[in-house]
């Protein structure tokens, strides 16, 4: 792959986006090796946290690339669309959690593929907008769905009305990153929150995360259904006794993913 690279250590997964000279914007290519690299991803059987993050040190991800938008007919931006749309969606639905480490621009779609991990870490030069009317155009790998999520809808709307930015301090302030690091310690500070996801009980984590995705899109009685499903799936698990019998014996449980 020309502009994605994978590495793994332990348990958990990077994704880096490396196309620097474009500020990591994702154009057709970008966007297909992605989708080639979860492919991997969604088969492996020994990740438990995925980050994603983008190389260099002024952007995470600059957007859709607006060279390549130039080109599209209405078809094709339908297409382009969809192709956003369905890979971002296999991030949010992973069974494992990602971690966005947003180091520099996330604009346009490189907000909405922050906002489409589980949640976010920031550099203190990170920026997050949607400035997609600035051309003439909207979010349309899945901003107006999800940013108001993290937000809440007014002030998502004012943010995609008016092209605004928000620097990390403020991203933060209003619940979109979770924790703010300097640039140099962003990674560190990554790694150190996704390798404890990766000593906790994996097949328990899938579980919450599948129960707080979809139960988000559901009311609460269909929501505590899907809990309670899940929450006794877990009785069947190997982790579940190992977990509780550390904890009766005072000793640390080793998770073994079964
Ligand atoms: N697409 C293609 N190329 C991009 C790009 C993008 N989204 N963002 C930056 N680049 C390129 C620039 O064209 C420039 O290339 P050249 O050196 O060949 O001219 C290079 O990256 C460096 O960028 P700048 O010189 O502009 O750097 P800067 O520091 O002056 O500004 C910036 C940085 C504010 C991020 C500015 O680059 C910018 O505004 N980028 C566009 C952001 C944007 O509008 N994103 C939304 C895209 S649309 C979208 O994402 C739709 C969707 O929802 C799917």
């Amino acid at each position: 792959m020309q502009f994605i690279k994978f590495e793994k250590q332990g348990f958990v997964g990077s994704i880096t986006i490396d196309r620097v000279q474009a500020l990591n914007a994702l154009n057709n290519q970008v966007i297909e090796e992605l989708s080639e690299c979860m492919d991997t991803i969604e088969k492996s059987k020994d990740l438990r946290c995925l980050i994603i993050t983008g190389a260099g040190d002024k952007a995470f991800v600059a957007g859709a690339d607006i060279k390549e938008l130039e080109t599209l007919s209405p078809e094709k931006a339908q297409d382009f669309a969809m192709k956003g749309q369905r890979l971002f969606r296999r991030f949010e639905v992973l069974e494992i959690p990602i971690i966005a480490a947003v180091n520099g621009y996330a604009l346009g779609g490189g907000c909405e593929l922050a906002i489409a991990c589980d949640f976010i870490y920031a550099s203190t030069n990170a920026v997050f907008g949607l400035p997609e009317v600035t051309l003439g155009i909207m979010p349309g790998f899945g901003g107006t769905q999800r940013l108001a999520r993290y937000v809440g809808l007014a002030r998502a709307k004012e943010m995609m009305f008016t092209a605004k930015q928000l620097k990390a301090d403020e991203a933060q302030a209003l619940g979109l990153v979770n924790k703010v690091c300097s640039p140099e310690s962003l990674m560190e500070e990554v790694k150190k929150t996704a390798s404890k996801i990766a000593n906790l009980a994996p097949i328990a984590i899938t579980a919450i995360k599948g129960a707080s995705t979809q139960g988000y899109d559901l009311s609460i009685d269909p929501g505590l259904h899907l809990e309670r499903t899940l929450f006794s799936e877990l009785f069947r698990s190997k982790d579940m006794q190992i977990g509780v019998k550390a904890f009766i014996n005072k000793q640390k449980p080793e998770f073994i993913g079964e």
